[in-house]
């Protein structure tokens, strides 16, 4: 970890990916730059361990499956190297290879992915490294609710967790797990599936009904073992199933997992308010219109969650589309707010507050992704836009998706110079300009599907 000169905090985003199929190099490269890490790429074993020790990357995506030694070997000689051996490792696996998996996870890799990778899913386990890089041991003093009602196995399992490092309430009915699940005390929740006077599913239900955030991770111990029994944990709110007897050493990973996972949902809320009492500062200031970048943001998800976007890329569309004109902060009040024509210097400065803003957001933790989006807000398809005159495939879909959002929401509002369009109206400008290349149609049609959920906002 490093400071930057201006004092906020910078993590080292540089990602090593050591795959031998050329094709999923290149794609994992993709994903990663999009989200604003540099990529370095190795396609053998002692490539990868070779880059590791050169490079220094704070964060390794590696292959099991590999060409000259394998990824466990790999793993296993980073984590005895002296140079090597703090930096977390995500291992990559195909879907049938579940013991190694484990047997990474037992050899101290931080977390791991199946193939195929999506991007979302990538994303959200790098980023996780990121967060959580600073400290955080296992258990913690992480606080657990246990909800089992035999004494025997309630016993066991608070001494095994609270020798993890875990803080445990163990508490022996459904109706008490409910309670105490509503205090909100809670980051994980480990939950029998057949207590005395509830069903461990009805349970589930009931605290995601009730919880604050809605969002404490369950773990359902459970001698049921079916698939339908399964999916209706799934569908109840369970987040992890293990069958009982579980495996300690599983029950271990998935703690550890589910609670960094915790960390940053919860790190995210916090960010989100901080996010909140930006988009205050700038309506206040009169930077931009009132409620612009909050109607904004909510334009994104919206149109995002139309084309399938889900989970992280939905937070990241949020966050984008409430700083997107965080830089206009920085722009001459005088210039934002002139009556008439701006003349050619003046026009450059205003159009200068999409790099402002990415410089302003860049060194924030986490939200490098964010940063890219908001510095290319204004790029457009056929490469007529700024500033960097990106063309076609080069903008991003979330950049498209909340390009598209300030232009409709702008179009929609009052301006000093003009009323604003009806929604109708706004539309047939944008179909105009998308059949002219400079929107991507997909995202209009999204929009256009969604006219009456924009209306609400
Ligand atoms: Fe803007
Ligand atoms: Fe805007």
């Amino acid at each position: 970890m490093s400071k930057d000169g201006t004092g906020g905090i910078l993590v080292e985003r540089k990602v090593l990916v050591v795959d031998d199929d050329v094709e999923s190099l290149r794609l994992y490269g993709d994903m990663l730059r999009r989200a604003g890490y540099a990529a370095v790429t190795a396609s053998t074993g002692w490539e990868g361990i070779d880059l590791a020790v050169k490079e220094r990357p704070g964060l390794i995506l590696l292959d099991l499956r590999l060409p000259d030694i394998t990824g466990l070997t790999v793993l296993e000689t980073l984590r005895t190297a002296l140079s090597t051996k703090s930096i977390p490792i995500i291992v990559v696996s195909a879907i049938s290879k579940d013991d190694d998996v484990m047997k990474a996870m037992q050899m101290g890799a931080f977390d791991y992915v199946v193939k195929p990778i999506t991007y979302d899913d990538l994303i959200r386990r790098v980023e996780l490294v990121f967060f959580s890089r600073e400290g955080q041991g296992e258990g913690d003093q992480t606080p657990v609710l246990i909800v089992e009602d035999s004494a025997m196995d309630g016993s066991v399992l608070s001494e095994q967790l609270t020798s993890w490092g875990y803080q445990v309430t163990w508490v022996r009915t459904g109706r008490e797990g409910i309670e105490q699940a509503a205090t909100g005390n809670f980051d994980i929740i480990l939950l029998d599936g057949l207590l005395p006077d509830i069903n461990g599913f009805e349970v589930v239900k009931e605290i995601r009904a009730t919880e604050r955030l809605g969002t404490t991770p369950v773990i359902m111990l459970t001698v049921l073992s079916g698939l339908v029994d399964k999916l209706k944990g799934f569908e109840s709110g369970v987040d992890v199933f293990l069958n009982k007897p579980a495996s300690w050493e599983e029950l271990r990973v998935r703690m550890r997992s589910l609670t960094r996972l915790r960390g940053m949902t919860k790190q995210r809320f916090v960010l989100s308010e901080v996010v909140g009492v930006i988009t205050n500062a700038i309506e206040l200031t009169e930077a931009t219109e009132p409620r612009h970048n909050q109607k904004v943001a909510g334009i994104s998800v919206i149109l995002g969650k139309r084309m399938g976007v889900q989970g992280h890329g939905l937070w990241v569309l949020e966050m984008s589309g409430s700083l997107h004109d965080v830089g206009k902060l920085v722009v001459r009040r005088d210039i934002l707010s002139k009556p008439g024509k701006l003349n050619s210097s003046e026009w450059a400065e205003v159009q200068r507050h999409s790099e402002y803003g990415e410089k302003i957001i860049k060194p924030v933790h986490g939200f490098g992704e964010v940063a890219d989006i908001v510095r290319h807000h204004h790029e457009k398809m056929d490469g007529s836009g700024y500033p960097d005159n990106l063309k076609g495939d080069q903008v991003s879909l979330f950049v498209r998706i909340v390009g598209a959002a300030d232009s409709y929401e702008a179009l929609t509002s009052d301006r000093p110079y003009r009323r604003s369009y009806a929604r109708d109206k706004a539309l047939e400008i944008l179909c105009k300009e998308t059949d002219e290349g400079r929107w991507d149609p997909k995202v209009i049609a999204a929009l256009s599907a969604s006219l009456d959920d924009l209306d609400n906002l």
